[in-house]
């Protein structure tokens, strides 16, 4: 009876979650999650500026592990960034911008993701072609904190401009877009408006991007085909396998019973219960076959 049941309950529980093993998505053990990047860079950027007071310009250094990844930052009094807008690295913030709400101070902190941009921003169909590029506006009325909460921006003038230059691109110029990007997959797509220069209206993190060609498009769904068609036909093989296995069981055991039956020259009835070979899950669909048989 034991051998019966472990002959037929184990394979289930061992192979159930292999398969599951197979074919779920391998994920490596690192996650690149945007808004854990954006906290980081903003307990950085906090830390740099306050060991500098100034309205300049000032690099934040990042850990060691993150070396790729450009970060700086920039203090301005809300009256003077209202006057002259700001100029810097690819952003061009122009005058008539107020931050809400309102502060008497802010600062702006840039980042360039660098050779990183693909690791935390992607764009199905589309490949990047340019860096992702980030601003975020943050209250720095108090000299030694940051606000936590981005600011937003009311703009009375001209919008804000992104530009990309010196890039090379590979790829259908045609369907070139401006995308921003979000945490948790959100892209919205904005179209070019000058050589590689984007338009916004507000904060957030800016890239380049251009359809794939269908090619590509085409063997990508290929590959899940194959990989489907592989997935149906090794499950097609196991439970044939298994069918046949559990089926070979049932009839040496029912091969076994009749011989101890017949051997016997008892009423099958009698014995089912008296045996202890008898019993089992898998008979009790074989039993009333043998019933008909016997029993007229
Ligand atoms: C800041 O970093 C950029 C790029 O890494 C570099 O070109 C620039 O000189 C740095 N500026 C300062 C003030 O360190
Ligand atoms: C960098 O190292 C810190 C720990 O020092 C770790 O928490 C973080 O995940 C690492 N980041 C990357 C991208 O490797
Ligand atoms: C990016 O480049 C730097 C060197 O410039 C390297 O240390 C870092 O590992 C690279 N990052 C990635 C994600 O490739
Ligand atoms: C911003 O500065 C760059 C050089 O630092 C300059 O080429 C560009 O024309 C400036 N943009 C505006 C709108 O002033
Ligand atoms: C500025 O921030 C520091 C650190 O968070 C805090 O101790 C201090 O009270 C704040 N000052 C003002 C005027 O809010
Ligand atoms: C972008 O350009 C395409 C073609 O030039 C046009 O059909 C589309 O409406 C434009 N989209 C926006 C948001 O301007």
């Amino acid at each position: 009876m034991g051998r019966n049941r472990s002959g037929h309950i184990i394979p289930t529980y061992v192979i159930f979650p292999l398969l599951l093993l197979l074919f779920s998505p391998v994920h490596g053990l690192t996650s690149y999650d945007p808004e854990s990047l954006d906290a980081l860079i903003h307990k950085h950027a906090m830390k740099a500026q306050a060991k500098k007071r100034s309205g300049t310009s000032l690099n934040v250094s990042l850990p060691a592990n993150f070396s790729g990844i450009e970060v700086s930052v920039v203090r301005l009094r809300s009256g003077h960034f209202w006057e002259r807008g700001v100029n810097f690295s690819s952003f061009y913030i122009p005058p008539r911008v107020l931050p809400f709400p309102f502060v008497k101070r802010l600062s702006i902190v840039y980042q360039n993701l660098g050779n990183w941009s693909t690791r935390y921003y992607k764009v199905p169909d589309y490949s990047l072609v340019a860096p992702v590029v980030g601003f975020v506006a943050y209250d720095a009325s108090n000299l030694s904190a940051l606000g936590n909460e981005a600011l937003r921006f009311s703009i009375r003038g001209d919008p804000i401009l992104i530009s990309f230059p010196n890039l090379e691109i590979k790829g259908k110029l045609e369907t070139l877009k401006c995308v921003k990007l979000g945490p948790d997959g959100f892209v919205q797509f904005r179209n070019i408006t000058k050589e590689n220069t984007c338009i916004t209206q507000g904060d957030g993190h800016f890239s380049l991007a251009v359809q794939n060609p269908e090619v590509e498009k085409n063997i990508r769904v290929w590959k899940w085909y194959v990989v489907g068609f592989g997935a149906g036909f090794f499950a097609l093989i196991l439970s044939g396998v298994i069918g046949y296995t559990t089926f070979k069981l049932v009839r040496s055991k029912k091969l076994r019973g009749m011989e101890a039956e017949s051997e016997n020259g008892v009423a099958l009835h009698a014995t089912s219960v008296g045996r202890s070979k008898m019993p089992s899950a898998s008979m009790v669909r074989t039993q009333p076959t043998l019933e008909q048989d016997y029993v007229p």
